[in-house]
Parts: structure tokens; C-alpha cells; sequence
């Protein structure tokens, strides 16, 4: 079992990563190899302040860091720092078909009507993911649900390469695949969190109100006027969960209070059943001061050692290409490249 999953710089560390991923990360670093980027291509698929963008690459680094993700013992580098990345990325985009990418929802969400002003990195941005995963010969990346679907064209991919050049796979390295189909692991205590604002729209660091999201470097007062000001609705709180249908900002506020107490959504629904929202929002105002300060702070220190940062980041660019750099040559060769 071999995991990778990456994080884009692209804002704050915020919740919904937390939540989402890195939670999971942490709990699989006892379980299996892991790999863990801060994937900054990926990130300039959309326009980043270059004044800002390397300080966002080592605040992530930070926040994995102060999450309780051991540099040791997983590996943790940025992804612009490995040139195997982007090698393998362009021999995908050529085994992939125009007709997969122009199915992918996440590029249709992203560009909306603007269609023809988005960049083409944003388009080809699942076929960067594909070979980060590929490139390692991943079998499982933990990810949040939005991201379900570039892991199956990351399958798709991986299986028309082995495929495609079935009789040189064999012949070379005497096997009937060689890239493995990584599987997607959605099970972290929140799969989906939403926006502060908009409990149909995904928690996102480049949503432009920062109102939105709780960010982990946020203060308690941050917190406390970000859940003080959440949206919600007029009617008390049900005792079933069945009664979060259709009502998106109590389900996102319910299953937050889940996620970070370590408890199952039923179980604080039974807590806050026939309460108005005020006490959820305070007990979840307590709850988030008391679990994500504490990281936020061990966050700040981290950020205020550079040179620390940079080298977890160099070390683990290192140990990320003793894996990455025979699998692209491999695959280079199985080609006909070399
Ligand atoms: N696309 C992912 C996201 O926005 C980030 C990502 C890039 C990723 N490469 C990856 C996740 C490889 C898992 C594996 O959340």
C-alpha cells in the first residue's frame, strides 16, 4: 500500500482541508508509505501573486506539520521541486482523450461561462494529478468527494497505458500492467465541507470572502465572528438527521461539530435536537477555539523557522525522486523514448 495525495498553496489552510484530508493523512502515516504534496502547479493553474505563492507553499508545509504529519516518517515535498511531474504529465496528456477531460465537472464549475479565458493548465489540470499519482505507483489517494472523479480518469489513463503498449510492458519488465489503478479514499471525517456563506458551494481558500471559511490560522475572534455570522436558517434544530435534508448550513455546521468532536453527525444532532442555533454556534465556536487554535499556533512557529521548512522540503523532493525518477524512465523506455 502505497498512498500519495497533494494539497494545493493556492490561500489559507482552511477547514475544509483539514477536515477533508489531511485528518486522513495523518491517521494513514502509521498504516502505509505516504507521500504527501504541496502541489504548486497545480496551484498556477489559476493566477498566484509570486510575492505570495512561495510563503503559501511553506505555510502548508506548516500546517502538515503542525497537524501531527511527521516529516520522517512520510514523505513531504513541494511538486515543482520534482521534475518528474510535469515529464510524465505531458506523455499522459498524450495516452489521454479530449472526450475524458471535457467531462470533468471541476473544470466546468472553475470556468463557468468563461470558458475561453481559463487557462489551458486549468483544463489539463486531472491529467498533472494523474502522473502525480502514476509517477509513484499509488494505490490509494486520500481525497475529499469533489475529487473522485480525476482519480477515475487517473484509472482510465493508467489502464489505456497498459493497454496501449501491452507487448513492450511485457517484454520489458515481464509483467501484464504497469501502471497500478490507484483507488480513492473518501473517508475522512468530513468528505465535504462547505462554505460558511453557502451551504452548496465547497469550502475553498480562493473563495474572495475570507467570511466563508475558518482558516486554521485563524485567532478565537476570527472564529468566533466567522461562526457568529454563518448562515443558517429560521427553524430549530431537528433530533433525527433525516431533518438536515434540505437545510445545506445545518448539515455543513452539524457535520463540522462531527468532524472535529470525533463524533458520528447523528450523535450531535441528538445533542442539539429542539435547540435554536445560537448554542450550536456557540458550543461550535468553543469547539474550534479549543481543537484548531492549538494547531494554528504550532503553525506560526513552524512558519518562523524557514530554513526548517525548506529543508523538509528539499529532503522530501529527494526521497519522492528515488521513486518517481526509475518509474519515469521505465516508462519512458516502454514507449520507445530511450
Ligand atoms: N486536485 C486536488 C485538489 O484540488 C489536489 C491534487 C493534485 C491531488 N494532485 C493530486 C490530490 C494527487 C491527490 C493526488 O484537491
Amino acid at each position: 500500500m502505497r498512498v500519495f495525495s497533494g494539497i494545493q498553496p493556492s490561500g489559507n489552510l482552511h477547514l475544509g482541508n483539514y477536515l477533508g484530508a489531511i485528518v486522513n493523512f495523518v491517521s494513514l502515516q502509521n498504516k502505509a508509505e505516504c507521500i504527501y504534496c504541496v502541489v504548486d502547479l497545480h496551484s498556477i493553474t489559476v493566477w498566484q501573486d509570486p510575492n505570495k505563492l512561495y510563503k503559501n507553499i511553506h505555510e502548508i508545509t506548516a500546517g502538515f506539520i503542525a497537524s501531527g504529519l511527521d516529516p520522517n516518517k512520510n514523505i513531504i515535498f513541494n511538486q515543482s521541486k520534482v521534475k518528474e511531474h510535469s515529464e510524465l504529465s505531458w506523455i499522459l496528456n498524450c495516452v489521454a482523450r479530449l472526450g475524458w477531460l471535457n467531462r470533468m465537472t471541476q473544470f466546468k464549475e472553475k470556468a463557468g461561462k468563461n470558458k475561453e479565458n481559463m487557462s489551458i493548465g486549468l483544463y489539463t489540470y486531472p491529467i498533472l494529478m494523474a502522473a502525480d499519482i502514476l509517477a509513484y505507483k499509488a494505490t490509494h489517494v486520500p481525497v475529499g468527494e469533489d475529487q473522485k472523479q480525476h482519480i477515475e480518469l487517473s484509472r482510465d489513463i493508467a489502464q489505456k497505458f497498459n493497454i496501449d503498449f501491452k507487448d513492450r510492458i511485457k517484454s520489458i519488465i515481464q509483467k501484464d500492467e504497469f501502471f497500478i489503478l490507484p483507488k480513492p479514499l473518501i473517508n475522512g471525517p468530513v468528505p465535504r465541507v462547505m462554505s460558511l456563506r453557502d451551504g452548496q458551494k465547497k469550502m475553498s481558500s480562493s473563495d474572495l470572502s475570507d467570511m466563508t471559511r475558518i482558516n486554521i490560522l485563524d485567532d478565537e475572534d476570527q472564529i468566533y465572528n466567522k461562526i457568529r455570522k454563518s448562515k443558517t436558517d429560521s427553524d430549530v434544530i431537528p433530533s433525527d438527521f433525516l431533518g438536515v435534508d434540505g437545510r445545506p448550513e445545518l448539515k455543513n455546521l452539524i457535520s463540522i461539530y462531527a468532524g472535529v468532536s470525533k463524533q458520528s453527525p447523528e450523535d450531535v444532532i441528538k445533542e442539539f435536537g429542539g435547540e435554536q442555533f445560537s448554542k450550536l454556534k456557540k458550543n461550535l465556536t468553543d469547539l474550534l477555539i479549543s481543537e484548531i487554535c492549538p494547531i494554528g499556533s504550532e503553525m506560526k512557529k513552524i512558519i518562523s523557522d524557514p530554513l526548517y521548512i525548506d529543508e523538509v522540503l528539499s529532503d522530501g523532493a529527494e526521497r519522492a525522486r528515488t521513486i518517481s525518477e526509475p518509474i519515469l524512465a521505465e516508462t519512458k523506455k516502454i514507449i520507445g523514448l530511450a
